[in-house]
Parts: structure tokens; C-alpha cells; sequence
């Protein structure tokens, strides 16, 4: 089996920035990991990725919309990420199970058991080995999406759009979880320099590698 980790962090903490740097010194290294994203990842993904992030779609209920993420992660699952395990490569995906305690769980209130319930119908059980969560305060976190926005560098989708004691919530979800289980999680403050975050990546990468 190959090594699965995931990048989780509240909206402009800069993950997708350090996805690709730990991509390429990856690469660097000899290795040839696969990166992907939920949602989205696969096809079917993407079309999935398109209603839950359609700004128009208000209307779209909260059972819906877990079931949706679980759908684009049953696919995402079947169609790379395991058949890449079981080659032995490195995968890297932008979100995973995590995103849904975090958002759906802590942040709209669903409950965990429940989510727990239909996360492991959409993953077979399957779970990162290394979690990397970017924690910023949500000003900062928002201010930086907006910013990219405006310069045309993001979209603007349906979940930017929640209140700030939504995201909140997510913040304390993604801590409460990381300090629940320390040994498959790596908190990282994301306002440290870019190069700083990667260093710390890579020492903790590095060492699930070799062991
Ligand atoms: P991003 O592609 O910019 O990270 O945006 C993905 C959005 O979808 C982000 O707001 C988090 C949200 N999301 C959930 O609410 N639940 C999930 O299970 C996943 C994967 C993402």
C-alpha cells in the first residue's frame, strides 16, 4: 500500500499552495504522487463539485449536501485514490472525510455518528494516514479568499458565502479532531512563511516514508 495524506484547512489557508510544493519535492525525490481534490477528482466528481458549489443553489438542504460530498468521495475513493494506494504511490488529495466533520458536522450541526455512518459506505473505511491541517484565523483565512478573488486567482463559491460563526464551528471541529487523535494529524499555523509550513511538512512526510 502506497501513502495517503490529506490537506485540510479553513478557506484561504493556503493548502492548495503547499499541495504542490509537497508534489513537486516529491517529485524531486523520485516519486510520482498522485494529486487530487474533493470535491471533484473524477469525473462524475467534477459534476458533483458543480451543483454543491453553485452559488444559486440556496435552497440546497443539509442532508442533501452531505450526501452530495459523500457521493463525489464514494467515486473519488473507487475510481483513484485506491486503485493509486494499491499501486503504492503517494496520494495527495485537497479534502477529504475530514472537510465533512468539519463543514457538515461542527459547522451545520449534522451529527457525527450519522456522518461517521455514511462516511464509511462512501470511503469502505478507508482513512488518510497523515491529516495536514492549515489553521488561521477565519479573518485572515477570508480576507486572503477574497483577495484572490478579486484578482480573478479563485472562485467564489456556495460555502464562501456562510456566516462567520459557521466557520467558526469548522475551525473548533478541525481542532477538536486534531487533538483527538495527534498521531494522524499535523497542525500547522498557516501564517507562518510559506517555506516555514512546507519545511515542517516535509520533516513529518519524511518520516512515514522511511518508516
Ligand atoms: P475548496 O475547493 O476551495 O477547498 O472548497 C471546497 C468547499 O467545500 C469548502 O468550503 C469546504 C466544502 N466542503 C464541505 O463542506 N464538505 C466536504 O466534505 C468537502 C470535501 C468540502
Amino acid at each position: 500500500m502506497g501513502l495517503f495524506i490529506t490537506f485540510e484547512g479553513p478557506e484561504g489557508s493556503g493548502k492548495t499552495t503547499q499541495t504542490v510544493l509537497l508534489s513537486e519535492a516529491l517529485v524531486r525525490q523520485g516519486h510520482t504522487p498522485v494529486c487530487t481534490r474533493e470535491p471533484g477528482g473524477t469525473r462524475i466528481g467534477e459534476q458533483i463539485r458543480t451543483v454543491l458549489h453553485d452559488p444559486a443553489n440556496r435552497e440546497l438542504v443539509s442532508e442533501a449536501e452531505i450526501l452530495l460530498y459523500s457521493a463525489d468521495r464514494a467515486q473519488h475513493v473507487a475510481q483513484v485514490i485506491r486503485p493509486a494506494l494499491e499501486r503504492g504511490k503517494v496520494v495527495i488529495s485537497d479534502r477529504f472525510a475530514e472537510s465533512t466533520f468539519a463543514y457538515q458536522g461542527y459547522g451545520r450541526g449534522l451529527d457525527l455518528t450519522t456522518l461517521t455512518n455514511i462516511t464509511n459506505v462512501a470511503t469502505g473505511g478507508l482513512r488518510p494516514d497523515l491529516v495536514i491541517y492549515l489553521d488561521i484565523d477565519i479573518n485572515i483565512g477570508l480576507g486572503r479568499r477574497r483577495k484572490d478573488h478579486a484578482e480573478g486567482k479563485g472562485e467564489w463559491n456556495r460555502m464562501d458565502d456562510q456566516s462567520l460563526a459557521f466557520y467558526r464551528r469548522v475551525r473548533d471541529g478541525y481542532l477538536a479532531m486534531a487533538s483527538q487523535d495527534p498521531a494522524r494529524w499535523l497542525v500547522i499555523d498557516g501564517v507562518l512563511p510559506v517555506q516555514d509550513i512546507h519545511r515542517d511538512i516535509m520533516a513529518r512526510v519524511q518520516s512515514l516514508l522511511t518508516s
